[in-house]
C-alpha cells in the first residue's frame, strides 16, 4: 500500500487527476482494449473530475476508449435529481468530455428488480474486462462506495441501507434536511473494489484523519471498510495533511520519504 501526502485538497485533486491520465496514456486503449475506470461521486473527487476536464479540453488527454463504472447510486431517487449521482457526474465529469455515453455505467437506482441491476452490474464489469483503476473516496466513518461498517469484505454489488452516519453526513446536498436523503442505495461491493487491477483512495480534510488512521495503522476491521484495501496489492491512498492528523508522526515520514524516493519511479508520467 502507498500513502501520497500533499500538503491542500487542491494538491490531491492534480496529483490524483495527473495519476489517471497517467495510467490512461500509458495503457494506450483502442477500440479492442478500452481503460476501464471505477469512479466515486461526493465533493472530495470533484477538484479532480475539473482537472480532467481541463487535460481533456487541451487534448492532453481523450476518453474515447475508456468506459466507466460507478461506484454507488440512491435508490429511489429520480435520475434527473440534482443529487442523484447520475445528474453529479454528467454535471462534474461526463457532459464536458470525449467519453461516450454507451462506455457510462452507473446503477440504476429505480430499476424495478434492483437484485438483478446489481447482478447485471458485476456481468457488465467482467464483460468489460474488469476495472483498471478503481477510485473512491471514504466517508468519515470509513466506508468505501456505500459499504457501510458491518458491510461483508467479500461483498459484490447489492442494496445497502445507509447508517444513520452517512445521512447525516450526506444531508448537506440535500439544503441539510435529513429527512430528504434517501435511506438506501445500489452499491459495488468490498469485494469489487479489491477485484479491481489497482485502487486509488482520495482523502481530505480532518473530519476523515481517524478513518486514514485506521486505514493506514490499524488492522483489517468490517466496522471501517476501507481497511480491506490493506489485501490489494495496488492500493494507493492520495491525501492532505488535514487528514494525517490521527497518524503517527514515524508513519507520516516514512510516507513522505518514500514519496521522495520512489514516486518517478512507480509513476513514470507523473509531473
Ligand atoms: C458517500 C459516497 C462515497 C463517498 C463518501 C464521501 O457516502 N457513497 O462514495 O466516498 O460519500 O463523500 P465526500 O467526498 O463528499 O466526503
Amino acid at each position: 500500500m502507498r500513502l501520497v501526502i500533499k500538503d491542500t485538497s487542491d494538491d490531491v485533486s492534480l496529483w490524483s487527476a495527473l495519476y489517471v491520465k497517467a495510467r490512461i496514456l500509458e495503457a494506450k486503449p483502442d477500440h479492442r482494449k478500452y481503460f476501464v475506470l471505477g469512479l466515486p461521486t461526493g465533493g472530495t473527487p470533484k477538484g479532480m473530475y475539473l482537472e480532467l476536464v481541463k487535460m481533456c479540453k487541451a487534448g492532453e488527454l481523450s476518453f474515447k476508449y475508456v468506459k466507466t463504472f460507478n461506484m454507488d447510486e440512491y435508490v429511489g431517487l429520480d435520475r434527473d435529481h440534482p443529487e442523484s449521482y447520475h445528474s453529479f457526474m454528467w454535471e462534474n465529469l461526463f457532459k464536458h468530455i470525449d467519453i461516450h455515453p454507451d462506455n457510462v455505467n452507473i446503477l440504476d437506482g429505480n430499476a424495478e428488480n434492483l437484485v438483478e441491476e446489481c447482478n447485471g452490474f458485476e456481468k457488465k464489469i467482467v464483460e468489460a474486462g474488469g476495472i483498471d483503476l478503481f477510485i473512491g473516496g471514504i466517508g468519515p466513518d470509513g466506508h468505501i462506495a456505500f459499504n457501510e461498517p458491518g458491510s461483508s469484505l467479500v461483498s459484490k454489488t447489492r442494496v445497502k441501507t445507509l447508517n444513520k452516519e452517512t445521512i447525516v453526513a450526506n444531508s448537506r446536498f440535500f439544503g441539510g434536511r435529513e429527512c430528504d436523503v434517501p435511506t438506501q442505495a445500489l452499491t459495488v461491493g468490498v469485494q469489487t473494489i479489491l477485484d479491481a487491477r489497482e485502487v486509488m483512495i482520495l482523502i481530505t480534510g480532518s473530519h476523515k484523519a481517524l478513518a486514514l488512521h485506521y486505514a493506514i495503522e490499524e488492522g483489517i476491521n468490517h466496522m471501517w471498510t476501507v481497511t480491506a484495501l490493506q489485501q490489494h496489492p495496488k492500493a494507493v491512498f492520495v491525501c492532505d495533511e488535514d487528514a494525517t492528523l490521527e497518524l503517527k508522526v514515524k508513519t507520516v515520514k516514512y510516507f513522505k520519504d518514500l514519496m521522495t524516493l520512489h514516486d518517478k519511479s512507480i509513476t513514470p508520467n507523473l509531473g
